[in-house]
């Protein structure tokens, strides 16, 4: 239980905070839109959980009897994955999906998986993105990237999407 919450913890929000800062670093005129209206923050949060996506899938699934989504019957007895990170870029949910917008009605998003085994530390996270973006572009306006994005290395891992590293300039 102590390594689930730690990891379960630390990586992802760790990776949110990362991912999401390249996120607002490469589309300037959202973070122009935050900087202009902090009421934006909480809703921008979500939309960056929904775009950044820190863990590619939920906990597995395993089905008890037939299942139809999508036009296709899983059998019984079947490994599941559900991946979010595909689920959040759909099309029928979320217009204009690979565009990041502050200002985007988010709801719905299943960056923290859902049903039974919804993230126990959604709300922590959700709090912790919150203070940490606030926090950095207050305290640094001047905050840039040290490297071009297409030199960035994204970790070889099938759960967890985040940089290797994110190298800026505080001022
Ligand atoms: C941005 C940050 C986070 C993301 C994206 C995230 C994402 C997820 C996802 C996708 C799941 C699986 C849900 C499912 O299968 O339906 C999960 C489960 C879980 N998360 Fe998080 N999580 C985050 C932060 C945290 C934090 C801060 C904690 C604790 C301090 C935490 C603790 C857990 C635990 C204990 C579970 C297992 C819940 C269960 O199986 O019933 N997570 N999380």
């Amino acid at each position: 239980m102590l390594w689930l919450l730690l990891v379960a913890g630390h990586e992802t929000t760790t990776n949110l905070i990362a991912s999401g800062i390249l996120a607002l670093l490469t589309n300037p005129a959202e973070l122009d839109r935050l900087r202009a209206d902090r009421s934006l923050l909480p809703g921008a949060v979500e939309e960056l959980l929904r775009y950044v996506n820190p863990l590619n899938h939920a906990t597995d699934r395993f089905t008890l009897e037939p299942a139809e989504i999508g036009g296709v019957t899983i059998p019984a007895r079947e490994w599941v994955l559900c991946v979010t990170s595909s689920a959040n870029r759909d099309p029928d949910r979320f217009g204009d999906p690979d565009r990041l917008d502050v200002a985007r009605d988010a709801g719905g998003h299943v960056a923290f998986g859902h049903g039974i085994h919804y993230c126990l530390g959604a709300p922590l996270a959700r709090l912790e993105g919150e203070i940490a973006f606030g926090a950095l572009f207050d305290r640094f306006p001047a905050l840039s990237l040290a490297a071009d994005p297409s030199s960035l290395r994204w970790r070889h891992s099938s759960l967890i999407h985040g940089l290797e590293s994110l190298p800026v300039r505080l001022r």
